[in-house]
């Protein structure tokens, strides 16, 4: 039985504004997605390699991917879809008979380290389908209530209503990998499926297309060093962990 990974890479980036889609933005004088399949490939638990790219990049991601001598994986490129969500059930389609269990990690994650691989896969050879990497939120957070016209006051900024204070405890910012057992992420992906063609619809991670079935998921401890690359000023942050590591 194998595991394979989805290495999701087919955005635009267009909060980082770059000429450039964000998995190609390079850090350290390599690309993001070069930088993730490194460490999913260092993992030691990972088989194979599918990465979703923009439309007509194929042959670029490819080329910089399979040709990396750190990334010692068979690898396939897929162009992806609209949304995150689209693009990883066309990796998905391309899972072979053999693999039991699917991780889905996106490249705008680069420094993801190999220990956190093979946390979220041991927990799934364990037994826990469903498995996110998650960090206590440290930030007190706040539900607010979509903004509603008639609650504005005539002068000053905008306002949102809050409707809940949850208990900070109980809180947990997800990452990626997201590791799942195979026929499950299928599940999940085919009741979704007809929210996949939209960004206001369509879901954010994996797990929450496997919550949607009703399917227990489980948290795993998180790395602060899988920050997510969004802007600018993550790519610094990501450029001072990496001399960090050095
Ligand atoms: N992604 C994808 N297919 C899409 C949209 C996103 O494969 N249609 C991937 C991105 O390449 C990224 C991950 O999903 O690795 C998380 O998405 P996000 O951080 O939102 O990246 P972008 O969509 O590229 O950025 P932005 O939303 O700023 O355009
Ligand atoms: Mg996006």
């Amino acid at each position: 039985m194998t595991t394979l990974a989805i290495l999701t890479a087919a955005g635009s980036g267009t909060r980082l504004g770059r000429d450039l889609p964000k998995a190609l933005v390079t850090l350290d004088g390599f690309p993001l997605v070069v930088h993730a399949a490194r460490r999913l490939a260092s993992s030691g638990v990972v088989d194979s390699l599918v990465v979703t790219c923009p439309a007509g990049l194929d042959a670029v991601v490819r080329d910089i991917v399979a040709q990396d001598p750190h990334v010692d994986l068979p690898v396939r490129v897929v162009e992806g879809g609209a949304t995150r969500q689209a693009s990883v059930a066309a990796g998905l389609a391309l899972a072979a008979p053999d693999d039991d269990v699917v991780l889905v990690h996106d490249a705008a994650r680069p420094l993801a380290p190999p220990q956190l691989v093979r946390r979220v896969v041991a927990a799934v050879r364990a037994g826990h389908r469903a498995v996110v990497p998650g960090l206590p939120v440290t930030d007190t957070v706040k539900r607010i209530a979509p903004r509603d016209a008639a609650t504005q006051a005539p002068v000053g900024p905008p306002v949102d209503r809050v409707v809940e204070t949850p208990d900070r405890a109980l809180l947990r910012a997800v990452q990626t990998p997201q590791g799942f057992d195979r026929a499950l992420l299928e599940r999940a992906h085919a009741g979704g499926a007809a929210r996949s063609g939209s960004e206001g619809l369509a879901a954010t991670d994996d797990a929450g297309l496997v919550e949607a079935l009703g399917a227990a998921v489980h948290v795993v401890a998180g790395d602060a060093a899988a920050l997510k690359i969004t802007t600018e000023r993550d790519l610094l942050v990501a450029a001072l962990l990496l001399q960090e590591e050095s």
